[in-house]
């Protein structure tokens, strides 16, 4: 696993129970102000380790904050702007271990400062599951429907003259049916306000639900029928290139070699062109698209973390992602070189014109194909994918324009080329 993969894993489970302690806060608050704090031992640990959690969150974002504030020693603050205070600040009440000083139970709503903190992953989760960002749009939508409902019930619990008999759990189950039936304008009217502060309550929650009943059926219909755009868009493009191919006679063998690269594209890219999109915005956007695209690539390539900006915005642009699969060659000895490639992901082999020796093996972060652009000449060995490789593109006339311009890129990569040549 690479670093940034582990760093990423760490992160996702670290916003995972950050979750889950915000829920947990976000539900127990308003049940705790209408019905008490509960007693039981288990209870109070869950509670002090949550408070724990929120304070090394803190802790970790402030670090984190100060790490991205010193001076840059790579490219990687080119992409990454520091959080603002505000953020960590409204984390902080949260973080404060109210056991130790007793004080009214109200305190307790300071976890609720949190909260923002959950808009912010869930915003976070649909840019990153963007496959899912319609169902988890959906989930979310339900989500927070439920949680506004639990509060609505635990105020009209609060408002409420307890029916003779009931327990707790009674109580807030009749103004959790209230709730229900008030919010989704059903209104049976068999539970009814008494007094002017429950009208009050009542009105707000009847236009709350309005509110939120025309958002729903406008919202839940279109996100229904999104879930799926991605999908089909995928569907439609096999479509048409099954019978473009089916048109061109193309042979089966390569028909299969076309979809299983299709298929390939959809895992890594979700079908979507990137080239295409980005052509159609303007220039100072593409290369801000490009940066924030490549930036994990960028951060792979030894030679860029030393870089110029100016160097790396160039290069960003002109990049073209090209996917190749197990066992496919990019290309083959004494083929003409129109440009010269850097690995993503994945390893290639460089193997000698006759096929019989392998040169070397190369992997991510690293480049080929320069000889040929560099001395004019034919490719000097054939370079083939080992496995599912994730490669970038310079074409020649690019490539040739960068290394006029910046001296010790082309210096970089005329010094590896000789080595290479020599190593044979
Ligand atoms: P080019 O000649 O354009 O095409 C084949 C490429 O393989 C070549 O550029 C180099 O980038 C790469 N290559 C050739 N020989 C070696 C080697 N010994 N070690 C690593 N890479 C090589």
């Amino acid at each position: 696993m690479s670093i940034s993969h582990a760093r990423r894993h760490r992160d996702r489970i670290w916003e995972t129970l950050l979750t889950v302690g915000i829920v947990w806060w976000a539900i127990q608050v308003p049940w705790q102000l209408e019905f008490g704090e509960s007693r039981r031992i288990w209870w109070l640990i869950i509670e002090n380790l949550l408070t724990l959690l929120f304070a090394a969150d803190v802790w970790l974002r402030w670090q984190k904050r100060w790490a991205k504030q010193r001076p840059p020693p790579t490219n990687g603050a080119l992409f990454e702007q520091p959080e603002s205070a505000w953020w960590l600040l409204a984390d902080v009440p949260a973080a404060i271990p109210l056991w130790w000083f007793g004080g009214p139970l109200w305190l307790i709503a300071l976890r609720l400062t949190k909260l923002p903190r959950l808009v912010q992953m869930m915003r976070n989760w649909r840019r990153r599951d963007l496959r899912n960002a319609g169902r988890l749009r959906l989930i979310f939508f339900l989500f927070w429907m439920s949680l506004i409902s639990h509060w609505i019930a635990c105020g009209w619990s609060a408002l409420r003259d307890r029916v003779p008999g009931d327990d707790d759990g009674l109580h807030y189950l009749r103004a959790l049916y209230w709730t229900i039936t008030t919010l989704a304008t059903v209104g049976y009217g068999d539970i009814t306000p008494d007094n002017a502060t429950q009208m009050a309550y009542a009105i707000m929650t009847m236009m709350f639900g309005v509110g939120l009943f025309g958002y729903a059926i406008g919202n839940v219909a279109h996100m229904l029928a999104n879930i799926d755009q991605v999908q089909a868009h995928y569907n439609a493009s096999l479509d048409r290139l099954a019978t473009f191919m089916r048109y061109r006679h193309i042979p089966l063998e390569l028909q299969q070699r076309i979809y299983e690269y299709y298929s390939f594209l959809w895992e890594r890219h979700l079908g979507y062109d990137e080239v295409l999109i980005l052509s159609e915005l303007p220039e100072p956007l593409r290369i801000e698209i490009a940066m924030a695209m490549k930036r994990e690539f960028i951060e792979k390539v030894p030679f860029f973390q030393g870089a110029s900006p100016q160097l790396i915005r160039e290069i960003a642009v002109e990049l073209r992602p090209v996917l190749i699969r197990p066992g496919e060659y990019v290309f083959r000895a004494g083929e003409i070189g129109r440009h010269i490639y850097f690995i993503s992901a994945g390893t290639v082999e460089v193997i000698s014109g006759d096929g019989q020796t392998v040169l070397a093996t190369l992997t991510e972060g690293e480049f080929f194909g320069e000889i040929a652009l560099l001395l004019h000449r034919p490719r000097s060995a054939c370079v083939r994918a080992v496995d599912f490789c994730d490669l970038y593109s310079l074409d020649k006339a690019t490539f040739e324009r960068i290394l006029a311009f910046f001296p010790d890129f082309s210096a970089h990569i005329q010094e590896e080329a000789r080595r290479r040549q020599q190593s044979r």
